[in-house]
Order: structure tokens, then C-alpha cells, then sequence
């Protein structure tokens, strides 16, 4: 029977009770619930709201409903409403009279709310972890190529020269705003809501202060209607884990373009790739097709949540049960998705020679080109204009810039001397990029001694 019997004189019909029930989803937040409530008994008693036998009693109790949830000697009731429910009335089976206490000055509106804000923050840490661990490989990757020439894009055509190295902590830096934000999104979910009861707060004298403190949190909140129904810190992680699954979908794309046999820069692992049921060739990139796919499902989740909390009026609001499905799910994407691909970015072989081939394509040094003209002193307009020139008669004659002979170059301008080739090999054009946050060697060196100073 449903702890709220008293009103009703009918049973709950069976295909209500399943609807309404969250606990084949919620009963993952056991371990925040139990915390919740050992905090707020402790409080109870410390305020003489009950007394300390009680408190006693009702610690031992939940302890033991822990152990054997853990031991797995308890099982979930399919049919409670929710965890809430489900660990009290556990709690009043085994202790009687001290487990009907529990409830006084408390709503399961800001149980829930405690107990989702205590999960969340758990999972902040660990995702930030595994973004962490994303980080240390793609910075040891990008070590090993600091010296790896290839083309740098603009539309997907070859654009101008930098390294593979450059190219990683391109990403490294998006990953680390991703923990920014992550730290930012943290300090609100840090808040307590605990005593706000069902919407109004309490007539008893509660220390919300001491039940913040003991549960690990920096702050309470301001206002009791807010305390239980705001879900911004939900909509917030899904959008800070959105950011980061559509990190890992661009890269996801580009290890998928790059292992194709069009641009073959990297060749994945055989123990990271899958293969064909009927073409005995194929070797396949599912697993960063999957992340790609499964960013689409995390954006669904942040909407969902969006549209769930755009019609709700003030306070809380049974609509507000679908936050946990939404993002428990986006919890799970994001950490499999970052520790799937870390181990598949670790084993993946960079290709240099290819990249290098590429770079050699395209007339990536074209700008280079017109620089050496600049630096000769032309006009940068003019140089451009010039070496347009240069590039459309090496494509009529299936040429390269570095293959021209001087004499070519002479007959467009007279300014070009036998140093053009140096300043158009692709090394020297990296290197002397040498500007803060440019490609050469020695910005990426310094970049990545700076990146991994702050995560070590
Ligand atoms: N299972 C509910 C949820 O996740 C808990 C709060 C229910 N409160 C209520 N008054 N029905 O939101």
C-alpha cells in the first residue's frame, strides 16, 4: 500500500502505479538517498525535533538496508513509487515506529531534488576524470608529432601547412573549457534545497545550515518554491555534456575521413575497429561513428528536458521525473563515449609519409609565396595577385610550387630569388609561424608543457 493510503479509499490501479512509478530508473540515486536521510536524522535530533534514540535507530537501519542493497541480499521493489518511498517504508519494516519519524519536516519534493544534486555532483568528478585522461593521451599524441607536416583545412580544401600536433590541441583546448565549464556548472548543483519542504518551507526549527554541511555542500538555497523546483543545474549538465559529445563527434569525423582510403593519416587499431559481413576488405571506424551518432541522442535529451520545464508552473511538478531518465542517460553516453575513444586515439597509427604527401598537394605554401614577395617588398595585394598567377599556371602545367624552376618564377616577378624555395618548404613555412598559438615546433611544445602542467 502506498504510503499516502489515508486519503484514498481505492487501490491504485496497477497500470497507474507503473506509469507513475520512477523507480526502475531512480533506484540509482539508493546511495545519495540514504546519505540524504542519515543527514537529516542526524539534524532532527540535534534540533530535539526527535529524539537521539531514534536518530540512532534510524542511522542503523538505513546502514543496513545500504549493506544489503550492496551485498544485492535486497532487492528493489518493482512496485514501490520511487526510491524515496521504497527506502523508507524498507526502513519502517525493519525499525517500526523511529522509521516513521524520518519524514517529519521533509517532502520527497526536496528529497529529490537533495538526492539528484548529490548524484550529479559525483558524476561531474568523474566525468571530468575521464575528460582528464582524453587529455593526457591526445597531449602524448601530439608530442610524438610535433614535426608531422599536414595540410590544415578551411571548407575541407588544403589551406596552409601545420602538424598533427597542432592540430590535437586544437582539441585538447576545447576539451579543457569542457572542464570549465563542468567546474562552473558544479558550484550550482553545490547548492542544498533540503527544508524546503513540499514548497513552503517549514514551521519546524530546522538547521538547514548543519544538514548542508554534512552532506558536503558549499551553499543552501535562497527560496523554498525555487528549492524544489528548479531544475536548471539539470539543463545545464545536459548542455555542458551536449558541448562535449559534439567535441567528440568532430573529432569522431575526422578519424572517420582520416582512415578512409581517400585521406589514409591514420590507420585505428585492429582491436578498436570492425569489419564487414560480406566485404572481407573492410576495415570500419564504427566506434567513432557511434559517438557521432549518439551526440544526436544527448542533444534529444537536453531538448527533451528543455521542453519538459518550459510549461511548468511553480513549484514542483510531477513532469519533473523525467529529468533523471534524460540524464542518467547523458551521463552514461558521455562517459563511454570518452573512455572508448581515449584507449582508440592512444593505439591509432599517425601515417606521416600520407600527411605529408597531402601537404605537398594543394599549394598550401601559396601563402608563403606571397609573403617571400612582401618580404622582398611588394605589396601583400600585388604578391597575392602574383602568385595567383604562379598557381594557375602550375596546375596547367601538373606542376608544384616547389618543382618550378627559378626561371619560371623570374618570368612572373623579377623579385623571386633561389631563396623562394626555402621559404616554401613546408617545414620552414610551420616553423615560422611562430607566433603564440601558432604551428611552429616550438609554440606546440610550449602549448603542451603548458596543458599538461595544469593536469599533472
Ligand atoms: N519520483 C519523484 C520525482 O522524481 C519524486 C518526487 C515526487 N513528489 C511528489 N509529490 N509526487 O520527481
Amino acid at each position: 500500500m502506498p504510503m499516502w493510503e489515508g486519503r484514498f479509499s481505492k487501490k491504485i490501479d496497477k497500470r497507474t502505479n507503473d506509469f507513475n512509478s520512477s523507480i526502475r530508473f531512480d533506484h540509482k540515486m539508493y546511495k545519495e538517498d540514504i546519505e540524504g536521510s542519515i543527514a537529516h536524522a542526524k539534524m532532527l535530533s540535534k534540533q530535539k525535533i526527535i529524539e537521539k534514540e531514534d536518530e540512532l535507530k534510524i542511522i542503523n537501519g538505513l546502514n543496513s538496508i545500504l549493506e544489503d542493497l550492496e551485498s544485492g541480499s535486497l532487492e528493489f521493489d518493482p512496485n514501490a513509487e520511487d526510491i524515496h518511498m521504497f527506502i523508507e517504508s524498507e526502513l519502517t519494516k525493519r525499525i517500526g515506529k523511529s522509521g516513521k519519524k524520518l519524514h517529519t519536516a521533509r517532502s520527497r519534493n526536496d528529497q529529490v531534488a537533495l538526492d539528484i544534486r548529490m548524484y550529479l555532483k559525483k558524476n561531474i568528478i568523474e566525468i571530468k576524470g575521464n575528460i582528464k585522461k582524453l587529455i593526457l593521451t591526445l597531449l602524448d599524441k601530439a608530442k610524438e608529432n610535433t614535426e608531422t607536416i599536414m595540410p590544415g583545412y578551411t571548407h575541407m580544401q588544403r589551406a596552409q601547412p601545420i602538424t598533427f600536433a597542432h592540430h590535437l590541441m586544437a582539441y585538447v583546448e576545447m576539451f579543457k573549457r569542457d572542464m570549465q565549464r563542468l567546474d562552473e556548472t558544479y558550484e550550482r548543483v553545490n547548492v542544498c534545497p533540503i527544508g524546503s519542504c513540499a514548497l513552503a518551507g517549514t514551521t519546524y526549527p530546522l538547521d538547514r545550515e548543519f544538514e548542508a554541511k554534512e552532506l558536503g555542500f558549499s551553499k543552501i538555497t535562497n527560496n523554498s518554491i525555487d528549492g524544489v523546483s528548479d531544475r536548471d543545474f539539470v539543463i545545464e549538465l545536459l548542455s555542458d555534456i551536449s558541448i562535449i559529445m559534439m567535441h567528440l563527434s568532430r573529432i569522431s569525423e575526422e578519424i572517420v575521413l582520416w582512415s578512409s582510403w581517400e585521406f589514409k593519416f591514420v590507420e585505428l587499431d585492429d582491436s578498436f575497429s570492425t569489419g564487414s559481413s560480406i566485404m572481407p576488405q573492410k576495415k570500419n571506424p564504427d566506434i567513432v561513428e557511434l559517438i557521432r551518432g549518439k551526440t544526436g541522442r544527448v542533444y534529444g535529451s537536453l531538448m527533451a528536458m528543455l521542453t519538459v520545464m518550459k510549461g511548468t508552473p511553480l513549484a514542483y511538478n510531477k513532469d519533473m521525473q523525467e529529468d533523471k531518465e534524460l540524464i542518467f542517460d547523458a551521463i552514461d553516453t558521455v562517459n563511454l563515449s570518452l573512455t572508448t575513444i581515449e584507449p582508440l586515439i592512444k593505439t591509432m597509427s599517425v601515417l606521416k609519409e600520407n600527411m605529408k604527401t597531402a601537404a605537398e598537394k594543394g599549394f598550401i605554401n601559396a601563402t608563403d609565396c606571397a609573403d617571400y614577395l612582401v618580404e622582398k617588398g611588394l605589396p601583400f595585394r600585388d604578391a597575392y595577385k602574383i602568385v595567383g598567377n604562379i598557381v594557375k599556371y602550375c596546375i596547367e602545367h601538373n606542376t608544384t610550387l616547389e618543382k618550378l624552376d627559378i626561371e619560371t618564377y623570374k618570368q612572373f616577378n623579377t623579385a623571386f630569388d633561389e631563396d623562394i624555395y626555402s621559404a616554401i618548404n613546408l617545414i620552414n613555412c610551420v616553423n615560422k609561424r611562430n607566433v603564440f598559438g601558432g604551428p611552429a615546433k616550438e609554440q606546440v611544445e610550449k602549448q603542451i608543457e603548458l596543458a599538461r602542467s595544469e593536469f599533472i
